[in-house]
């Protein structure tokens, strides 16, 4: 049942990865799909999230696993993706192995960015990393790019969205996520904002429009 892997990268911290890897995952395996989440980052924050989860005994379960190794995690995946339906890989905000691994064996890369120029321009290191893994690996490895922690309001997401046009690379989902003290919360509790309570229609609309975008 070989199954679609999707890698969230960046090589800026704080834009996300792991909270929209966790949406994701979780997203999915509440439709009762066998979900794996990687985490490829040195630090441990997705996996710190699906153990606080797993301790306050939430349904469903996420199958997780730790591989910072850039080798490891291609060498897992490779003899391990046929178990799963879904597969998401979280990895650290910097160039790494486990990085560059990920972005070779993906079907699809999740790119989120914030509204913010340095950000936008962050975005031209992890375009130049998916070209070279589209030369690599020999596949047009689709890659998507969205705005994560958007604004409610001004000219910022407008013009970040401009520069990334820059960028062919990465094609641009116009399925912004804003910024939302109950995405930052479920996360923190190792939840989907799906799941979150009391319900954020705002947010699981935005989450939901960004799942049906991608799959
Ligand atoms: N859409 C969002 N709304 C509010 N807070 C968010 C959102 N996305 C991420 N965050 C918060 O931003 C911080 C960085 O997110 P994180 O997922 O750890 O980023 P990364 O994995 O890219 O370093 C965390 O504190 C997280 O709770
Ligand atoms: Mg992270």
């Amino acid at each position: 049942m070989d199954g679609k892997v999707i890698v969230v990268a960046s090589t800026k911290g704080g834009v996300g990865k792991t909270t929209v890897a966790l949406n994701i995952a979780i997203a999915r395996a509440m439709q009762g799909r066998d979900v794996w989440l990687i985490n490829g980052d040195r630090q441990d924050t997705a996996s710190t999230a699906i153990a606080i989860r797993g301790e306050a005994g939430r349904h469903p379960p996420i199958a997780t696993a730790h591989y910072p190794d850039g080798s490891a995690l291609r060498t897992q995946l490779l003899h391990q993706r046929s178990k799963f339906q879904d597969i998401v890989i979280d990895v650290g905000g910097r160039d790494s192995t486990a990085l560059r691994a990920a972005l070779s064996q993906a079907d699809l890369v999740l790119v989120p960015f914030q509204p913010r120029s340095f950000d936008t321009w962050a975005v031209a290191d992890i375009a130049a990393l998916i070209e070279e893994a589209r030369a690599t690996s020999g596949k047009p490895t689709e890659a998507l790019g969205f705005l994560n922690m958007a604004d409610t309001a001004g000219s910022d997401n407008k013009e970040a969205v401009e520069t990334l046009a820059d960028y062919p690379a990465i094609k641009y989902l116009d399925t912004p996520i804003r910024r939302r003290k109950s995405i930052a919360n479920a996360a923190g509790s190792g939840m989907s904002v799906l799941e979150y309570q009391p319900k954020d229609e705002k947010a699981n609309a935005e989450l939901n429009a960004l799942l049906k975008a991608i799959y």
